[in-house]
C-alpha cells in the first residue's frame, strides 16, 4: 500500500517496550514519514532509536505521559528535528491488575492521567501545530476491553472507554482545522505481558477462540490500521472507532 507519508512528521508514544508502539513507529517510516518516539524509558529509547534507524529517521524524545506538561516538549523536539508535527499516535499505556475494590484512589488517577489524560495535554499543544500546517491526524490506541467489559482491569477499561467518548468529540471541534482524530481498538496481541500469563498457550488458543479469524494478530496487522488512519488515504474519516481484532467483539 502506498500511503504517500513522505514528508510528514509522526509522532508516537509508548514505542520503546518493544511491543505494539514499535510496529506501528516502524510501519509509519516504511511509508516515508519522519518520526518522534516519545517514551519515559532512556535506555529502552535508546536501543529503539538504533532499531528505526535501520528504517528511516527517527529521534527520541523522554517524557512521562502522566505529567500535566509534557507535551509543549514533544513539539518543541518534533519543531527542532523535522520542523513541525502532522501525525500523533497515543500509544503509552499502562494496565494495573487486580480486583476492582483493590485499586485505591491514588493508582486509579495515575492509570486516567497516563491512558486518557495525555490525550487531552497532547492535542492541546499539537492541535495549533498542525492547524498551521493545514490539518492532521491524531489516533488514540484504544481495546476492545472497553466493548467487552473485562474484569480485573478497572481503571485500564475505564480509560479505553472515555478515549472513544474523547475521539468523538475532539473530532468535532477540530474538524474546522482538518485535524481529524480516530480511535484503533486493538484485541489481544501477543506482546510481552502475555509471557507472564499463567498458561501461555492456553490463553492463546482461548483468543484464536474468541476471534472470527482463526490466528494471532500481528504487530503489522495494527500498524497498518494505524499507518491508514495516518495518511490522507483516510482524509474523510473521523470520530471513528476501528477495532482490530481479528473480529473478536463485533462492536
Ligand atoms: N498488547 C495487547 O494485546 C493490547 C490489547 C489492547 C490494547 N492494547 C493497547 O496498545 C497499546 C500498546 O500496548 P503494548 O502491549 O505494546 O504495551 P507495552 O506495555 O509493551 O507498551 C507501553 C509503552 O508505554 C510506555 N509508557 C507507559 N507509561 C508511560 C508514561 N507515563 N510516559 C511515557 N511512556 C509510558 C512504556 O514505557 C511502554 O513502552 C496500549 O495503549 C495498550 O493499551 C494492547
Amino acid at each position: 500500500m502506498d500511503l504517500r507519508l513522505e514528508g510528514k512528521v509522526a509522532v508516537v508514544t509508548g514505542g520503546a517496550g518493544g511491543g505494539l508502539g514499535e510496529s506501528m513507529l516502524v510501519g509509519l517510516l516504511r511509508e516515508g514519514a519522519r518520526v518522534v518516539a516519545v517514551d519515559r524509558n532512556p535506555e529502552r529509547s535508546a536501543a529503539l532509536i538504533e532499531r528505526l534507524s535501520a528504517h528511516g529517521e527517527a529521534v527520541a524524545h523522554l517524557a512521562d505521559v502522566s505529567d500535566p506538561h509534557f507535551a509543549d516538549g514533544v513539539v518543541e523536539t518534533a519543531t527542532e528535528a523535522f520542523g513541525g508535527i502532522d501525525v500523533v499516535v497515543n500509544n503509552a499505556a499502562i494496565y494495573p491488575s487486580k480486583k476492582w475494590d483493590e485499586y485505591d484512589v491514588e493508582e486509579f488517577s495515575r492509570v486516567l492521567d497516563t491512558n486518557l489524560r495525555s490525550l487531552f495535554v497532547m492535542s492541546k499543544a499539537v492541535v495549533p501545530v498542525m492547524a498551521g500546517r493545514g490539518g492532521g491526524s491524531i489516533v488514540n490506541i484504544g481495546s476492545i476491553t472497553f466493548l467487552v467489559g473485562m474484569p480485573l482491569i478497572l481503571p485500564y477499561v475505564t480509560s479505553k472507554g472515555g478515549m472513544v467518548g474523547f475521539t468523538r468529540a475532539l473530532a468535532r471541534e477540530v474538524g474546522v482545522h482538518n485535524v481529524r482524530v480516530n480511535t484503533v481498538s486493538p484485541g489481544a496481541f501477543p506482546t510481552g505481558g502475555e509471557t507472564i500469563h499463567p498458561d501461555p498457550e492456553g490463553y492463546s488458543q482461548h483468543v484464536i477462540d474468541q476471534q472470527s479469524l482463526k490466528r494471532r494478530g500481528t504487530g503489522e496487522d495494527l500498524a497498518d490500521a494505524v499507518t491508514f488512519l495516518a495518511s490522507d488515504r483516510s482524509s474523510f474519516i473521523t470520530g471513528q472507532m476501528l477495532e482490530v481484532d481479528g473480529g473478536w467483539a463485533h462492536h
